[in-house]
């Protein structure tokens, strides 16, 4: 992070990829997240991930260079990857993502950040976001998202667009003929979230509702409370192409839920226990 100057940072907040700063230990890093998530995800991990992830070819060997992925990617998809120091605006970030570049953070974290992290590093990004840009569907559904946020922005209604793609883009899980499945990239790229979101009796598997997912707070410090469950991306994709307009005028007169509320009309797969809940409030 330290070889970064203020003016290598371009308009858009994009860099280029310190490649050269990253040490063995960095590399090292990387390695042992990847070969411990490779042992984690089999049985865990949706199809479309695992195609993803493979079809790239980021591999054990170490942080992959961002233009060799994204060769690989905008010829699947149109996708890239630009490499960014960190999380950026709102505005920026839907920008990028309406074109087809996804912003990664190109540091990794440190050895005794293994299991914790507050902001994403490029394991997350990277390992946990792009193999499902591979996915032709997914491919065009965050693109679409982008375009849905620049809009949100101008309607006041970023609260509850943000909240759709906290509970399907980074902690979505999909029922499939195999069983379920995660396809959440804050999900596939933590070692516990992964069982936890599948096995643990705790946390409220609910089927996904459009309205009732922008509606719900979620949790910054801990482990879902309640994980929604899609069916397939083609059911996502459908149910997020209305105008959205509309439905955040009648989300004004919706009363929000808390992460771990149950209400009327919910499919619920799993009541979860509440067991181990923290106390402290939603975000
Ligand atoms: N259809 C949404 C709108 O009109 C945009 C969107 C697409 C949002 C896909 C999320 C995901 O605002
Ligand atoms: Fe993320």
């Amino acid at each position: 992070m330290t070889a970064l100057k203020k003016e290598d940072v371009r308009a858009d907040f994009t860099i280029d990829q310190p490649v050269a700063t990253y040490t063995a230990e960095d590399h090292e890093t990387w390695r042992t997240l990847f070969r411990r998530q490779a042992e984690i995800l089999k049985g865990r991990a949706c199809d479309e991930y695992l195609d993803g992830l493979e079809g790239l070819g980021v591999a054990a060997d170490g942080i992959p260079d961002f233009r060799k992925l994204s060769e690989v990617l905008t010829k699947a998809t149109g996708w890239s990857v630009v490499a960014v120091p960190g999380l950026v605006p709102d505005d920026v970030f839907f920008d990028h993502l309406a074109n087809r570049r996804f912003p990664a953070t190109w540091w990794i974290r440190k050895p005794e950040q293994m299991d914790y992290l507050e902001e994403p590093d490029v394991f997350h990004d990277l390992y946990g976001h792009v193999p499902l840009l591979m996915n032709p569907v997914m491919a065009d559904f965050v693109a679409e998202y982008g375009k849905g946020g620049v809009k949100a922005l101008k309607l006041g209604a970023l609260p509850n667009l943000a909240r759709l793609y906290w509970y399907t883009v980074e902690f979505g899980l999909m029922e499939t003929p195999k069983g379920m499945r995660i396809y959440g990239a804050g999900i596939m790229s933590s070692k516990s979230e992964s069982i936890y979101a599948l096995e643990s009796p705790s946390p409220n598997r609910v089927r996904f509702d459009l309205m009732r997912v922008m509606r719900t707070r979620y949790r910054i410090d801990t482990f879902q409370n309640t994980y929604f469950v899609i069916r397939s991306f083609e059911e996502l994709f459908k149910a997020t192409s209305p105008d959205f307009t509309p439905l955040y005028k009648a989300l004004q007169k919706q009363p929000e839920i808390g992460a771990g509320d149950i209400v009327e009309g919910d499919k619920v797969v799993h009541r979860g226990t509440r067991e181990g809940w923290a106390e402290t409030p939603d975000a």
